[in-house]
């Protein structure tokens, strides 16, 4: 803002002076471009505009009203002593950038619609050692050289990266870390590099740099740094890091110790897109916690639910559906739905895993067998509406606790959900840890077979009814007696 003011005022300054002055031009400090009808046009610049105050807004491209003296001075085509340049009517820039050459400091400024310079063709600003790869002139080329300035090495511009860095290092900087010039500057060859799941911070050459996780555009200093494929990456990576995104598959190098990091996963075998994938890794079995290694990484589509369940020592969560997920391997296990016994590979040798269960699988055709333990053969999610623990119009998390076998199992009627009878089998379930009853329900044993199991409901709504009316006349009454009191209080404070 004060810079436009200041700005404007200027012109308003430099429009009277040129309006009194008649071509040929003599040219002051202050002439800047504005007047000029020209092309390009020679410029005799006199003598001690250095510490003339006029505004000079870029660096080798000027806005047009710039005083071109000084201009000149700052882009070096002088010196103090003043002398001749030819000025070059330049389209207006996006922007320009002001820094301080030669003594002289110019100031930046956003568009501004006429500019000129002192070569035919709109120079590149200087190398600095700030720049970034993130640059316009940088845009089309996959390789490239610079000529980095002295003294990058104590510039406050950082660096994140390790013969990888990110496109927003400074690019002499890095130059220096990664050993390619000294602090005095020269010439480098820069590679661009696919975007990396994770960029090492480490100290090199006296030049620290820092960690940074995804980013989409990289360079190097060599055509051939390690692999992009099978990077390192961290413990705290998601499926949803957006390099994962790209690609249907993934090689990637998992640290040890990630089994202690907080990141949750969903899933067994399949997992949600925002679990942890290393300790998702963990849980799959594909690496050890103690080592880490190598993985690969495949997405998948979407699931209506995910499977919780220990497995290596790591706990992972149930979810209903999720919109993205993945795998270890190209096959994705079969997605757990209405169907899924407690026989599926996914709870081998668990003895309690919990299992999210989609609506509605009360229709499904699998059949149950039995009455608060079920043969292992059974539908889980039918069996949990069967034995009241979920609603079928919601479905939900359910835990399952395998069982011994049972001698017989009786077939019943709950909750508009038929079980049959079956003999003996080796193994059963429940959805408690014993066996018993849903909510106060009788014990196991005394359930009585047949379609009579509908008197269940009879018996909760007779057991509710009376707490809920409890509940609703004791709210009530307490309330009545609230309003009293304050009643009381408001007329003694009156
Ligand atoms: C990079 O590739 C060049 C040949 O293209 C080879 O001479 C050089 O050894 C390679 N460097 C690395 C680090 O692989
Ligand atoms: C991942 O590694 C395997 C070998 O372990 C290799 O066959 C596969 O091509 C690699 N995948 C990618 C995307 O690099
Ligand atoms: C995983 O490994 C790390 C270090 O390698 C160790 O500190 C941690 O206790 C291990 N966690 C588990 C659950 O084994
Ligand atoms: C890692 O987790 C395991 C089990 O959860 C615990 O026994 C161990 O102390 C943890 N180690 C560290 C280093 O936090
Ligand atoms: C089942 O376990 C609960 C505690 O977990 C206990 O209170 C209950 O008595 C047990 N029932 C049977 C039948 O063992
Ligand atoms: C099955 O029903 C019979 C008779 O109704 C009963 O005696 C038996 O205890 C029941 N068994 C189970 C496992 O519920």
């Amino acid at each position: 803002m004060h810079e436009i003011i200041l700005k404007v005022a200027f012109v308003l300054l430099i429009v009277d002076i040129s309006d009194a002055s008649t071509f040929p031009m003599t040219y002051t400090c202050a002439t800047n471009a504005r007047e000029q009808y020209d092309m390009f046009f020679p410029v005799q610049c006199p003598k001690g505009c250095a510490s003339r105050t006029y505004g000079v807004w870029g660096n080798g491209v000027y806005t047009r009203d710039s005083s071109i003296c000084r201009a000149a001075i700052h882009d070096g085509r002088i010196s103090d002593e003043g002398g001749e340049v030819i000025v070059y009517k330049q389209p207006g820039q996006r922007s320009y950038v002001g820094v301080e050459r030669n003594s002289i400091r110019s100031i930046s400024f956003g568009y501004w619609r006429g500019a000129f310079s002192f070569t035919p063709k709109i120079p590149d600003t200087p190398i600095t050692c700030e720049t970034p790869l993130e640059n316009e002139r940088f845009d089309l080329l996959t390789d490239f050289q610079i000529t980095c300035p002295r003294g990058c090495r104590d510039s406050s511009a950082n660096v994140w990266g390790s013969s990888i860095y990110t496109y927003h290092s400074s690019l002499c900087k890095s130059a220096i870390h990664d050993g390619r010039l000294t602090n005095e500057g020269g010439l480098v060859t820069i590679y661009k590099q696919p975007g990396q799941a994770l960029y090492k911070g480490e100290e090199k050459n006296s030049v620290k740099s820092l960690f940074m996780d995804y980013s989409h555009i990289s360079f190097s200093f060599t055509p051939n740094v390690s692999s992009v494929n099978d990077q390192p990456v961290s413990c705290h990576i998601t499926g949803r890091d957006s390099r994962f995104t790209v690609q249907a598959s993934f090689n990637l190098t998992c640290p040890s110790g990630c089994a202690n990091i907080t990141g949750n996963v969903w899933g067994s075998g399949i997992y949600t897109q925002d679990s942890a994938v290393c300790r998702a890794a963990i849980h799959d079995g594909r690496i050890k916690n103690e080592t880490g290694g190598s993985i690969t990484f495949y997405r998948q589509l979407g699931q209506s639910s995910y499977i919780g369940l220990e497995r290596n020592s790591i706990k992972s969560l149930p979810y209903g559906y999720w919109k993205k997920s993945f795998t270890f391997s190209a096959n994705p296990p079969d997605p757990p739905d209405c169907t899924t016994t407690a026989e599926n590979w996914r709870f081998f040798n668990q003895n309690k895993f919990e299992f999210s269960c989609i609506p509605s699988c009360a229709e499904t055709t699998n059949n149950i067998w039995g009455n608060v333990f079920y043969t292992t053969e059974s539908s889980i999610c039918k069996a949990a509406i069967h034995d009241g623990r979920l609603l079928n119009a919601d479905g939900g998390i359910v835990t399952v606790y395998i069982q011994p076998g049972q001698h017989s199992y009786n077939g019943t009627e709950r909750n508009s959900v038929k079980s049959l009878p079956h003999e003996h089998s080796s193994s059963s379930f429940s959805f408690t840890v014993n066996g018993t009853d849903n909510g106060g329900d009788s014990d196991a044993t005394t359930i009585s077979p047949g379609p009579s199991g509908g008197q269940d409901n009879g018996l909760y709504a007779l057991l509710i009814i009376p707490i809920v009316l409890a509940f609703v006349f004791g709210g009530f009454l307490w309330r009545r007696l609230r309003r009293r009191q304050r009643y009381v209080k408001y007329s003694s404070d009156v």
